[in-house]
């Protein structure tokens, strides 16, 4: 230890010389323990029916409401930049009370799906397989009264998936917290030849007011009532560990975590206790609040950005979906 530590006169005192390996950049990255590359990186993106529509969304700023044509060229720009995996939503012509227009062969998702897939194979298509963005009532589910049926709202989840899937997904993420999705979801795929699919579970996704955001990008606030019913409360995280054994279990490829820095000690526990890829969502409150604080100069946005992602591949997610995949691209 002598060569460590440094004899402080002729005190006993002694203490290390932390600050040596800090003394220049070059020192810093030859010892940096987490670096976020490109490839981990999942840009969501949003769209939207009709065509030449790139409008910037109110409550996401610098992310836009795309047409399907849009959607192609801002992949295009993306791959350009190194980023190979987008996540896709849609904000459909019509939503009705059972969301059937996510199952549509010519759904919003789907037609996304079928362009992506023909114009630029070298991208990962990675799907929400949701309700809530396509029911009248904002729902994840099938309601049954006021309450989402759990059993019903598999059986439609099923068919929205074979249909994404069938457009073109490559990963298939099931954002509702039903249970048994994983199960339902991996037998109905593997019956419809699709085994190859893969399927990211949204396993310990907490009932977060991190959403707001997004809930304006597509519109999907419950009419009635809120999540609580499904989504995890913020308060557990063994409950976390319990809803990542059973996905696995079910079959699922990567689990993820939702939202990521009020969550960062379950991503770290989740990491400690299996052996799976782990994902984690940064979600839309998270990008918002540091945008709207850089743009009032109370941050530098760009630091604020990559300290957060740093942080969320340092508690143990391999996989991060931000909406500053894009920005943070040129810099990693
Ligand atoms: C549900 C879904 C939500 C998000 C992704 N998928 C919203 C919700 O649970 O209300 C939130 C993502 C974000 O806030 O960035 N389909």
């Amino acid at each position: 230890m002598k060569s460590n530590y440094q004899q402080v006169s002729d005190s006993v005192i002694t203490y290390c010389r932390h600050r040596r390996l800090r003394q220049s950049e070059a020192l810093r990255s030859l010892v940096r323990e987490t670096r976020v590359v490109k490839s981990d990186l999942i840009q969501p993106l949003f769209i939207v029916p009709g065509s030449a529509i790139r409008k910037e969304i109110p409550s996401l700023k610098n992310q836009f409401h795309l047409s399907v044509d849009q959607c192609l060229r801002e992949a295009e720009a993306l791959l350009k930049l190194g980023i190979t995996n987008v996540l896709l939503f849609g904000i459909p012509e019509e939503k009705d009370e059972i969301g059937s227009s996510a199952c549509k062969p010519d759904g919003i998702v789907q037609r996304a799906l079928k362009n992506l897939k023909k114009e630029f194979p070298e991208l990962t298509l990675t799907v929400d397989v949701c309700f809530c963005e396509y029911t009248s009532h904002g729902h994840c589910g099938i309601l049954k009264g006021q309450s989402i049926d759990n059993a019903l709202t598999l059986t439609e989840l099923d068919k929205q998936a074979i249909s994404l899937a069938e457009a073109g997904a490559d990963i298939l993420a099931p954002s509702g917290m039903m249970d048994g999705c994983i199960v339902s979801l991996r037998s109905a795929l593997d019956s419809a030849g699709f085994q190859e699919k893969i399927l990211m579970s949204y396993s310990a996704k907490y009932a977060s007011a991190f959403y707001g955001p997004f809930r304006d990008a597509v519109d999907s606030s419950p009419s009635f009532g809120d999540r609580r019913t499904h989504q995890m409360d913020p308060a557990n995280s063994d409950e976390a560990l319990r809803e990542i054994a059973s996905d696995i279990e079910e079959g699922a490829d990567i689990v993820m975590v939702k939202p990521a820095l009020a969550y960062l000690d379950v991503i770290s526990r989740v990491r400690d206790n299996f052996n799976i890829p782990i994902a984690a969502y940064n979600v839309s409150g998270e990008y918002a609040m540091i945008k709207a604080a850089a743009e009032q100069g109370l941050i530098d946005g760009e630091r604020a950005m990559l300290e957060c992602l740093t942080s969320i591949k340092r508690a143990g997610a391999g996989i991060i979906i931000t909406y500053f995949a894009k920005e943070a691209a040129p810099l990693l």
